[in-house]
């Protein structure tokens, strides 16, 4: 099985990429040119160096692959360099589709890395929501992962920012404490901030089964999986 990951460079995806090579899946690693001279997916050999609207280079490289993990988006402090909600969380995401649907390879599994309160609307939860739709249309077999927090403390994830993601410290107490509550034992795994390990070996358990697909997977399914 070969993976397409689009966001390697990444919080999530400096994790993930090795993460799926460790089981033995190929990775397709894609890197923004302006982003592949200063991080080291630049040099991976696997790495698909080009923009994501690049078609003559993103479809021969989709063509090789059985699925794709698609885990762009931005914030609002990287706009400066050029990055928008549309540009970033959701055009990515239509290029993808459109790559993963143009052959007769019509069933990869296109898992969407979204975000918890992704809603019809404006703003970066309008247009994660935006994003879903995009893949739920697309007729290839979909995930959507909707996590809350991340915590990358603990993990090798080394994103092209060198921002490491920390959840506010009462975040994460508060809510496992919840979680001793069993009627609120699934709110609780929604809610709590997530390390990028735990989000990495689920979508891993994903792509290996296969499943759960036309699914929306919150912390109450993304935990137990990454077991
Ligand atoms: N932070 C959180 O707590 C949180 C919670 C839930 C969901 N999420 C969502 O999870 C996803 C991954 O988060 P993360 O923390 O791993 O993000 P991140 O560290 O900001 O990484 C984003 C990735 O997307 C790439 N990218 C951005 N714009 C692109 C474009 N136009 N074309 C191609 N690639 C592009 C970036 O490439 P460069 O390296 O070239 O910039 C980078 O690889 C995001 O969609 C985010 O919205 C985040």
């Amino acid at each position: 099985m070969r993976i397409f990951v689009a966001g390697a460079t990444g919080a999530v995806g400096t994790v993930l990429v090795p993460e799926l090579r460790k089981s033995g899946i190929e990775v397709t690693p894609h890197v923004r040119p302006a982003t592949a001279a200063k991080h080291p997916m630049g040099k991976d050999p696997e790495a698909l160096i080009c923009d994501l609207g690049d078609i003559g280079k993103l479809h021969p490289a989709m063509a090789r692959c059985d699925g794709v993990a698609c885990l762009v988006g931005t914030m609002r402090s990287r706009f400066r360099n050029g990055d928008t909600y549309e540009s970033s969380d959701y055009l990515p995401v239509v290029e993808l589709v459109e790559a993963a649907t143009r052959d007769a390879k019509n069933a990869r599994h296109f898992v969407l890395l979204s975000a918890m309160g992704a809603r019809p609307g404006g703003g970066y939860l309008g247009w994660k929501f935006k994003a879903e739709e995009a893949v739920r249309g697309s007729g290839l077999p979909w995930t959507v992962v909707r996590p809350s927090f991340f915590d990358t403390r603990g993990t090798r994830s080394a994103p092209s920012h060198g921002e490491g993601r920390v959840p506010p410290p009462v975040v994460g107490g508060a809510l496992r404490a919840l979680g001793a509550i069993p009627a609120l034992r699934g709110m609780s795994y929604d809610l709590r901030p997530i390390p990028v390990d735990v989000l990495a070996r689920a979508i891993r358990r994903v792509f290996q089964e296969g499943q759960p697909t036309s699914a929306t997977l919150t912390g109450r399914v993304l935990w137990p999986l990454a077991r």
